[in-house]
């Protein structure tokens, strides 16, 4: 095929990291552990035993990756603030030592005529806050909104974007459900209660940055949105069964920040697993604080069946949906690559919230690749991307209003549970020279932002 697809001027073409995930220094300059400090260290956890403790060592790397972000073309840098580098006790005194890395790494990327984003809160909650009930207790969302004040007061007369939380669905459902992600809990109404108070640390952290920032500055939060399609799509069940996954996986999180109320029947479809007495009077006006844009981070999307005989693998945090294999191709990890999903997902969300913007704040996969004699040939990674923002352009052809698309990842890094085997960089990192090399696919995301759009 040729042509070229162009995206509307001023779309955003940009790349996403996250703090844990690559900066090392775990124990420097007063930050104090984390959660995925904790998790990290417990044996058997995560595939081969990683942590994050020198991860791509960005902390003490920063000009390097950001001359990287030059090199790329790259237009936007989404990074992550770690909650303890700022607080270290979760709350209270500020460590000056941890604002000033910020401060710098904000600096480096004007300087280098680059939009910074901030995400506030990329899954690491202070080990302190943990121990006293972490996501659980309701008073860990007033700690979110104290650290999202200093975040904004420190760096707000320079950052246009801020995104108050990373997925919050993997903090309460991976974290307290299924426990293959921190602090690594399985309680399904603990999972429940966990998201509502997520919910009201973003709704207490909009307030917190409005009250601090310049009144341009845009405010929004970042959702791993889900794509429930019904295995069957003939079969009722199925389709009830993909609607509760839709509700307790994105509604749950979107209908109270921008409707201010949960999903109709949500509650009672729970209601064997938590009573919902966390939710008390007030709480959804205050959720519902205006924002001005919605991240989603998409991957691949969902095949989701009734519960019955043989059907093994419930959908996290549920006992009323299951999510079924997909079919191929797949990602290195397994995943699926599904790119028309994007299109769809895009379209719903549009619908279903016609007035918010939409971006696209991560989208990437990841693949097995080796670097030799300085280059690395990912086609794979390449495709896969080509194909997932044909999928945004077409979601925009029909009506989506979408603003940006966020590769993850700049490098290669500490992916969670799967640890260092999971590359998803545009740039590939050796973890142990820590030496970086733009992978094929950096080249050609060089290309697309400079066409402002891929070759079809
Ligand atoms: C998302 C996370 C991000 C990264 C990608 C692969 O769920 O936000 O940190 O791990 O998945």
């Amino acid at each position: 095929m040729s042509g070229q697809l162009t995206f509307p001027d001023g779309f955003v073409w940009g790349a996403a990291t996250s703090s844990y995930q690559i900066e090392g220094a775990v124990a420097e300059d007063g930050r104090t552990p984390t959660i995925w400090d904790t998790f990290s260290h417990t044996p058997g956890v995560i595939v081969g035993g990683d942590t994050g403790d020198v991860a791509c060592d960005h902390y003490h790397r920063l000009d390097e990756d950001l001359d990287l972000l030059v090199h790329l073309g790259i237009r936007s840098y989404r990074f992550s603030t770690s909650w303890t580098r700022i607080l270290p006790d979760g709350t209270g005194k500020v460590n000056q030592k941890g604002v000033d890395f910020y401060s710098r790494l904000v600096d480096g990327l004007l300087a280098r005529g680059i939009a910074p984003m901030a995400t506030i809160y990329h899954w690491e909650l202070p080990q302190a806050l943990q121990d006293e009930g972490g996501w659980v207790r309701r008073e860990t969302a007033d700690a979110f909104a104290e650290l999202a004040g200093v975040v904004g007061s420190a760096l707000g007369d320079r950052v246009p974007e801020f995104l108050t939380l990373n997925e919050p669905w993997c903090s309460a459902f991976l974290g307290y459900a299924t426990g293959v992600h921190a602090p690594g809990l399985s309680d399904r109404g603990a999972a429940l209660a966990a998201a509502h108070h997520l919910n009201l640390a973003h709704g207490k952290a909009v307030r917190a940055l409005r009250a601090v920032l310049p009144s341009g500055a845009a405010v929004g939060v970042t959702h791993n949105l889900t794509q429930a399609d019904p295995a069957d799509p003939r079969s009722e069940a199925d389709v009830a069964a993909a609607r509760h996954v839709t509700d307790i996986s994105n509604g749950i999180f979107t209908d109270p920040a921008l409707r201010g109320r949960y999903p109709d029947g949500l509650i009672e479809a729970t209601r064997h697993l938590s009573d919902w007495s966390f939710v008390r009077d007030g709480d959804l006006a205050e959720i519902c604080a205006p924002i001005d844009l919605l991240g989603i981070n998409y991957y691949q999307p969902a095949s989701i069946a009734a519960p019955g005989p043989g059907r093994d693998g419930f959908w996290p945090g549920t006992d009323l949906a299951v999510a079924l294999p997909q079919r191929g191709p797949y990602t290195g990890m397994g995943w699926s690559i599904i790119p028309d999903g994007l299109t769809r997902l895009l379209l719903a969300t549009h619908q279903r919230y016609p007035e918010i913007p939409l971006v696209i704040t991560e989208n990437g996969c990841a693949f097995d690749d080796a670097a030799t004699e300085g280059r690395v040939h990912d086609a794979d990674r390449t495709d896969y991307l080509r194909r997932h923002i044909a999928a945004v352009h077409d979601a925009m052809a029909a009506g989506a209003d979408v603003r940006g698309y966020y590769v993850w990842s700049l490098l290669d890094n500490f992916e969670w549970a799967e640890g260092y085997g999971a590359r998803f960089g545009i740039v590939h990192v050796d973890f142990e020279t820590q030496r970086r090399t733009v992978k094929d696919s950096g080249l050609w995301f060089r290309d697309v932002i400079a066409a402002n759009g891929p070759p079809q």
